[in-house]
């Protein structure tokens, strides 16, 4: 794939045998072996890192003239190492900022003759030495150009030096610099967050790098292929501690390593640790309360397990001396894969075993399994360049499942795995605005387009694509196909570049009737313009797994537009079918398509579910309902088909194929839930869900237990959830009841801890003040980072549009909700079909504010947008949306500008199905709830 990865040259061959194994595995996993497929979780919350929405760059194809107008660094240096000495102030300084102060000398190599010196450095004020803002000596004997002049360049953030003379190639000089930064609250570089522990407020400084904030800490070269070594010197108060990425004193330097996964940390936390691999130092950090209170136990244990388990899935040692893992109160992704210094919200860190549920705890475990991944892939071995983070994401995203499933066996994780991340690519790729994996290096250039990268294609649109290593592998998979008895029609090469240099995946059909089988691009809106060219015409090698009656079928490879699909090489399909016999396509989700046939097949599939369901598996159940609906959605099938693959749910009592439905129709609830179509669907969701809430009832003992199965516990909450608001009787009242009693007794919580976010929710939004104002109280009180986050999700739910209002204005106020927590409480409140109009509101008067405060760079901020705009379905939306954008040019979007587009997009999409659906949509529910 003409794909460059940066390896350091002491580590690459280590890394050649990861490659190999790796690709080993996941193509077993993605051709051969049906059982695995599909991505992932239907968890709340998100991933590794935020769950985001997603944009393309804009190619800005232009070359300035001098080379500080670029983005990129020239590639005349390379940094070789660097001493790094940092004191960040935890008390205001007399102007009340805080501050921190430091000094660097960067080692680095001439390799190409140049009379500049460009390096990184943003928002820090350089000390002055006789006129020029840095020192430049030569190194063994060299003696260095003076400097002629020296400037900042705050657009491209770098500073410039340039030299009377010029630097000599081969040899090594050293830039001294002395500078002051701000310690800000803006989560970015090296910043300051705040707490308060038994009353008294505490400070901690900490960082994120990822992407391109290293500069904004110390002046650095800040790509990720210039690699070097660091020696970092931290100063601090006394009763205080200081992490980076290797072990204190006696201050060995890192490993060679990218400036992103730098961490310096300075705060008074503490930890518990293990050595048991190997002597490997392992701890988990966090406040003290915490700690004490054994938050960090379930970390702690499975970070063992899950190091263990990748030293054997990748062949190599962990590359570190020491494995440091920290919850902060204050952090924007939702964690940061710092070599050797992993920082974690507290959310995605700490588990409680008393107050946290089941949803929480897998969380933990797979955040850490994606972030400890990467601490050999994207770390040891980086990417080039940001235009390849697909690539490291997806690949993380992957493995996370095993090392998940390593640390916790029981949990069926390898079942669970895919449908949901799988999904959530669907959705996005589906769109005719969205954009290949891989782009070109100069399409991906200033820190905004950088940080559109980080979307949910690149985070979920993957595990096909890591396949794509680099050509020197893929004669080593073309072996190992062969081992596996697996015909290939093409390389790895050609086929792998079908799925990541355009964008989409297809919609394979198969007609029954006759055996041809077809694809076609994928579009969720039908009258969509892709104006993206394609140099394969949107055709892909598709590998496609089939069962005919119940039995797998040889793998075809339909390699054009159009095809016959067979049972032997000469039977055609049609002549072997009869009376009751049914095929099924893509099996258990191995492939990333969608698959439709023709009417007659379809209808024998539907009745075999409402049969004998579980002759197919969850897995296929799940798909059968999402292709359904979502081929529905761009006409390629009828509304009322999808609709219908929903009518043996009463049947139905496994989590997947429940959750899939539940997805789904949430696009009818968003779009009907403010018009008379929601009342006939209310009452036939109600029908449907009715056994399943009994079938609970029944296995929990009149609701005293939970179910012992990890799946079941997660269909237990959504059969709750969905009957207390279908209405389902005596749902409400058990709910009531439990929140009552909580309120009754606030210091013995009787509801399992699972059950609470939906029971929250519940009991506030068919509660009143009282109910409102507990939970308030209960948020400002408790110590527990995973409860605090259900609480104010379930403030949300209230129906009252004062509470609502009041809700909204505290988004705005630090002191009451934390800065990084303020976009996604908007997002809850504008998923309440009360709050909705609330928020949009909110939101368009004080764009400028919001936008200053939390739009530069931030994860969730595009998603604030897709989030509040989700039920956008009328003309006069259409209209307020694009007067929004008109509006606010001046101020501009960010990393939102597209999610924007989106919306746009969506909404104009959302328009034509509800006037196309509407009618047949309430027929068919009042007819199927009768
Ligand atoms: C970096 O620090 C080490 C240890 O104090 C010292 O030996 C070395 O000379 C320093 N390098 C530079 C370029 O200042
Ligand atoms: C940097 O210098 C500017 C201008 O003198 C000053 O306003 C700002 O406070 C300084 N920043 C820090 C962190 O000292
Ligand atoms: C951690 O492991 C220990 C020892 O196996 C066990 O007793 C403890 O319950 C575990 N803690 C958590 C929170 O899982
Ligand atoms: C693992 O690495 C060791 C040493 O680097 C090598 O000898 C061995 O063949 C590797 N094993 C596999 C399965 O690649
Ligand atoms: C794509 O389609 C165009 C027009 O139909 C055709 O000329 C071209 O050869 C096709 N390219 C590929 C790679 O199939
Ligand atoms: C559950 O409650 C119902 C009615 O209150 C009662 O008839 C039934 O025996 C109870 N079942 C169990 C398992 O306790
Ligand atoms: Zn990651």
């Amino acid at each position: 794939m003409g794909k460059v990865y940066y390896i350091s040259k002491n580590v690459g061959l280590g890394l050649l045998v990861l490659g190999v194994s790796a690709l080993a595995t996941i193509i077993a996993l993605s051709i051969a072996y049906d059982k695995e497929k599909a991505k992932n979780q239907g968890r709340p919350g998100d991933g590794a890192a935020d769950s985001t929405s997603m944009p393309t760059p804009p190619a800005t194809l232009f070359t300035p003239k001098e080379p500080w107008d670029r983005y990129r660094l020239p590639d005349s240096l390379v940094p070789v190492s660097y001493n790094v000495t940092l004191w960040p102030r935890l008390e205001p300084n007399a102007d009340g900022l805080y501050i921190f102060t430091g000094h660097s000398a960067v080692v680095f190599k001439c390799v190409k003759e140049t009379d500049l010196i460009i390096i990184h450095s943003n928002k820090l004020n350089l000390t002055n030495f006789h006129g020029h803002l840095a020192k430049l000596s030569g190194l063994d004997e060299v003696t260095a150009p003076t400097i002629q002049k020296s400037w900042l360049v705050v657009k491209t953030e770098f500073l410039v030096l340039q030299l009377r003379s010029r630097l000599a190639v081969g040899a090594t000089y050293v830039l001294y610099i002395e500078f002051q930064g701000e310690l800000a609250d803006d989560l970015e570089g090296f910043y300051r967050s705040e707490y308060t522990e038994d009353g008294v407020k505490k400070v901690v400084a900490t960082s994120q790098m990822q992407a391109t904030y290293a500069r904004k800490t110390f002046p650095c070269f800040d790509e990720p292929a210039m690699k070097a070594v660091f020696s970092v010197t931290i100063i601090h108060k006394r009763g205080t501690v200081a992490l980076s990425n290797g072990l204190t004193l006696p201050l060995p330097p890192t490993e060679r390593m990218s400036t992103y996964l730098l961490a310096f940390i300075v705060s008074d936390f503490v930890s518990i640790q293990s050595n048991q691999n190997n002597n490997l130092l392992i701890r988990i950090w966090a406040r003290k309360k915490a700690i004490d209170d054994r938050q960090g136990d379930y970390a702690l244990n499975v970070t063992g397990p899950i190091l263990q388990f990748y030293e054997r899935y990748y062949n190599a040692t962990y590359p570190l001396s020491k494995s440091d893992q920290i919850a902060l109160p204050d952090f924007n992704a939702g964690a940061m894969e710092n070599w050797g210094l992993v920082t974690y919200r507290e959310t995605a860190l700490l588990y409680d075993p008393i107050v946290s549920s089941t949803g929480n705890k897998e969380r933990v475990t797979t955040v850490i399994a994606h972030e400890l991944a990467h601490m050999w892939f994207g770390n040891l071995v980086t990417l080039r360049w940001w235009n390849d983070l697909w690539l490291n994401e997806g690949f993380a995203s992957y493995v996370e499942y095993l090392g998940a499933d390593y640390a916790e066996p029981t949990w069926d994780m390898k079942d669970q795995i895919i449908l949901y991340d799988m999904y959530k690519a669907f959705a996005v790729d589906a769109l005719a605005s969205s954009h290949p994996l891989s782009c070109r290096e100069e399409e991906v250039n200033d820190p905004a387009q950088i940080s559109e990268m980080f979307n949910t294609i690149s985070y979920n649109k993957s595990y096909l694509n890591t396949f794509a290593f680099d050509n020197t592998e893929y004669t080593d998979l073309w072996d190992h196909l062969q081992k596996v008895g697996i015909h290939i029609p093409h390389t790895v090469h050609d086929i792998m570049n079908r799925w990541t240099l355009q964008m989409g995946f297809p919609v394979v059909t198969i007609d029954t009737r006759t055996g041809s089988i077809s694809q076609k691009h994928f579009l969720l809106d039908p009258d969509s313009v892709v104006d993206r060219p394609s140099q394969f015409n949107y055709t892909w090698f598709v590998p496609i797994k089939w069962m005919k009656t119940g039995v797998e079928q040889q793998q075809y490879w339909l390699l054009q537009k159009t095809g016959t699909i067979r049972v032997t090489l000469t039977t055609p399909l049609f002549l072997t079918l009869s009376g009751q016999d049914w095929v099924l396509a893509n099996t258990n989700v191995s492939g990333y398509f969608r698959v439709n046939y023709d009417l007659e097949n379809w209808s024998r599939l539907l009745s075999l579910l409402n049969t004998n369901h579980k002759a197919l598996s969850v897995i296929n159940r799940a798909q059968i309902i999402d292709d359904a609906f979502n081929l529905a959605r761009a006409k390629i099938i009828s509304t009322t088909l999808a609709l219908t693959t929903t009518k043996y749910l009463s049947k139905e009592k496994d989590y997947i194929p429940w959750e899939s439905v539940l997805r789904n129709l949430n696009y009818y609830i968003l779009m009907f839930d403010r018009t008379e179509v929601y009342g006939a669907l209310q009452a036939y969701l109600k029908k449907q869900i009715q056994p399943l809430f009994e079938h609970f009832r029944t296995i929990t003992a009149n609701w005293t237990r939970v179910p012992s199965g990890h799946t079941d516990q997660y269909n237990q909450i959504n059969a709750i959830g969905i009957a207390c608001s279908m209405g389902v009787r005596g749902c409400r009242e058990l709910i009531r009841g439990w929140y009552r009693q909580w309120m009754e007794t606030p210091n013995h919580n009787p509801i399992h801890p699972n059950l609470k976010s939906t029971v929250y929710c519940s009991a506030i939004a068919f509660g009143g003040t009282e109910e409102w104002d507990f939970a308030w109280m209960k948020f400002k009180n408790t110590t527990v980072a995973s409860e605090a986050s259900r609480l104010r999700a379930a403030m949300a739910c209230t129906k009252t549009p004062w509470l609502l209002n009041r809700y909204l204005e505290y988004t705005l106020d630090p002191t009451k909700i934390r800065k990084q927590d303020a976009t996604s409480t908007i997002q809850y409140i504008a998923q309440n079909v009360v709050g909705l109009p609330l928020a949009w509101n909110f939101i368009r008067a004080r764009w400028s504010y919001i936008f200053q405060q939390y739009g530069k760079g931030s994860f969730s901020f595009s998603s604030l947008i897709s989030g509040i705009t989700k039920r956008f379905s009328t003309e006069f939306e259409l209209q307020e949306l694009k007067k929004f954008k008109e509006d606010n040019l001046h101020v501009g979007f960010g990393s939102a500008t597209l999610a924007l587009e989106q919306a746009i997009e969506k909404t104009t999409a959302n328009i034509k199905w509800v006037t196309e659906n509407k009618a047949q949509v309430l027929k068919w529910f009042t007819e199927a709830s009768k």
